[in-house]
Parts: structure tokens; sequence; C-alpha cells
């Protein structure tokens, strides 16, 4: 999945050199500049159950709701697996590299939060790629297609940054999750692990 650059020699330590020089420069330009208007948005079956998506930099006051729904859903699968780490994970909510999208559920005066995709800007083998963090669904509200609607915004902003493709890590054990990736067009990394508890799984946008 990934471009391997392979051997040594002046040409192909220059064309690495340039490489990770264009990743960073596109990474760098994605952190700076805004994203334009409409990049989130949901389809009319989610508008009719109202759910509506909103881009944020931070999570601000909403630090312990996503906190909360984070180890509501993935304490156990993280338990079976690298261990479960608090301080690691809130630490991670609140990077200054962090974005996110997030669901709402908003209905007579009130906004919930339902949903939200932490993603990042990031160099993975010289290649400028988002990594999805983490995407997480409040349980009432899986199986309505917000997963599919948060990772397509996910996309959106891939292509209009004019990065090479989306990653993010799975757990093996998490098969809801691993069918959710693949039934999105996500394809098993070729630097994936074969023989441990979580895959690297990648979406190219385009074929080079
Ligand atoms: C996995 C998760 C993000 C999926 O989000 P979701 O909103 O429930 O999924 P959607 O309703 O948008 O489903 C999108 C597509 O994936 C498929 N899909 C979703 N979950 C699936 C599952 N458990 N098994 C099989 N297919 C599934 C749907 O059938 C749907 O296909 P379609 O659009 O062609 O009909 C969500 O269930 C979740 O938050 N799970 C708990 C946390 C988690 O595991 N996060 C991933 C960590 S790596």
């Amino acid at each position: 999945m990934k471009r391997v650059i392979s051997g040594g020699g002046r040409d192909s330590k220059r064309a690495r050199l340039k490489q990770s020089m264009r990743s960073r420069k596109l990474i760098e330009d994605a952190y700076r500049r805004n994203l334009p208007e409409g990049i989130a948005r949901t389809d009319s079956k989610l508008e009719q159950k109202h759910v509506e998506l909103e881009l944020q930099d931070t999570l601000g006051d909403m630090l312990p709701w996503a906190y909360m729904l984070l180890e509501r859903n993935m304490k156990s699968l993280y338990e079976g697996s690298w261990g479960w780490d608090e301080e690691k994970k809130r630490e991670e909510l609140v990077s200054r590299r962090a974005r996110f999208v997030i669901a709402y559920h908003v209905q007579d005066k009130s906004r919930d939060p339902i949903a939200f995709v932490h993603y990042r800007y990031v160099q993975e083998a010289r290649e400028p790629v988002v990594y999805v963090y983490e995407i997480q669904i409040d349980a009432l509200f899986q199986g309505l297609g917000i997963g599919r609607a948060l990772m397509t915004t996910v996309e959106n902003i891939c292509k209009e940054r004019g990065l090479d493709a989306i990653c993010l890590t799975v757990f093996t054990e998490n098969e809801g999750a691993m069918r959710f990736y693949k039934r999105l067009g996500f394809e098993q990394d070729c630097d994936s692990p074969k023989d441990r508890t979580w895959k690297i799984m990648c979406k190219r946008m385009n074929s080079s």
C-alpha cells in the first residue's frame, strides 16, 4: 500500500529527501490553512435524524464527554492488547496537533454531542497522510450512517489538502470496526504487522 523506496545510492537518497520535504510542506500547509465551508456535512437521511457535523480544532470543555465515550467504547479492547493508559489518552485528545469532526444530535433547544473523529496530519513512510486516531460513536447512535458520514468528511479533508491517504490502527479483535473500514474501502497496509493484535489500514486517495 505505501510506496516502498528501496536501495541506497545518492539518487535514491535524494529522492527520499525530496519526498520527505514534499510531505512536510503539505502537512505544515494543512495545519496552517482553514478548511472551506461545507466540507463537513451529513446526507438527507441523517438530517432527518437531526444529526449535524461540525469541524473543531480543539475539544475545549467537551474533553470529559469525549474521554468518557472513548473509555466506554474502547477500554476493554485496549486491556486485551496494549493496556489502557488514561493519562496518555487524555494527552492525545488535547494535543495541539489534534483535529476533530464532531456529530451533534439537535432537538428542540438541545444540541448534544454523540460521536467524534480525532484526526491528525502526519508523515508515514515519507508520505503525507491523514491519520485517524479515534472514531467513536455513542452506542445509541451506531449503525445509522454517522460513522460513514464522519469518515467521508475526513476523506473530503484529505483530498482538499492534497494528501496521499487516510490511515488508522485497528485491533484485530474489533471485528465490527474491521468490517466497517473494509466497507468504506480501507485495505491492510503493506507495513501492517502480520502477527500482532492490531493492524494498520489505509485508503489511498490516488493510484500513485
Ligand atoms: C465502528 C463504528 C465507528 C462504525 O460507525 P457506525 O456509525 O456504527 O457505522 P455506519 O452506520 O456509518 O456504517 C457504515 C457502513 O459500515 C457497515 N458497518 C458498520 N458497522 C458494522 C459492523 N459492526 N459489522 C458490519 N458492518 C458494519 C454498515 O453496514 C455500513 O454499510 P452500508 O453503508 O454500505 O450500509 C461504530 O460502530 C463505533 O463507534 N464503534 C465503537 C468504537 C470503535 O470500535 N471504533 C473504531 C476503533 S478502531
